[in-house]
């Protein structure tokens, strides 16, 4: 199957302060060549525009929802609430608590709603889309051999840290 040119996969977040964070899902989503569409909408603060936004989702081509935000966290699991589209949330290291009351915010979720929950920041951040990308890649098979070239990498750039520790050792 070949790439679609519509965007499938929506990056959410709940302010621009997020967007150092949230920089990190849309490079690997450029690095796997996959389009997203990117956008600062509140929980709180736009709640007539999140809820315009994911209800014309589906319609408008996305599969994947993936959605950032910190302190009082609620964008992913409003987003989730009016969605069957997999979600994803990403909590970030906003508030006075460091991104443990968004975690908590974005993970516990009622039975019936859930929310994927990443790792905290940028290492989630990276995770919701590459975990973005496995989901595309069951009906996009373009996707599965980048997503195995990747784990490649992964591997052989710890052989290489641990040749390296090796040296040091010895030296
Ligand atoms: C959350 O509040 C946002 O997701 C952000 O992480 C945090 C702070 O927002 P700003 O006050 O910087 O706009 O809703």
């Amino acid at each position: 199957m070949s790439a679609p040119k519509k965007p499938q996969v929506a990056i959410l977040m709940g302010s621009d302060s997020d967007l150092e964070v949230m920089n990190e899902t849309a490079q690997v989503l450029k690095d796997f060549k996959v389009l997203y569409e990117m956008k600062v909408l509140s929980a709180h603060r736009s709640p007539e525009d999140v809820q315009r936004f994911v209800k014309q989702a589906k319609s408008r081509g996305f599969k994947v929802m993936i959605c950032g935000a910190g302190g009082a966290a609620h964008l992913a699991g409003v987003v989730a609430a009016q969605t069957t589209l997999p979600v994803i949330g990403v909590p970030i290291n906003s508030s006075a608590l460091g991104g443990l009351d968004a975690l908590l915010a974005t993970v516990q979720m009622p039975a019936g709603i859930p929310v994927a929950t990443v790792a905290i920041g940028k290492a989630g951040a990276r995770n919701a889309a590459i975990l973005a990308c496995q989901m595309l890649s069951l009906k996009e098979t373009s996707l599965q051999g980048k997503l195995a070239k990747f784990k490649q990498n992964l591997a052989a750039s710890i052989r290489k840290k641990n040749d390296h520790l090796k040296k040091q050792l010895q030296s």
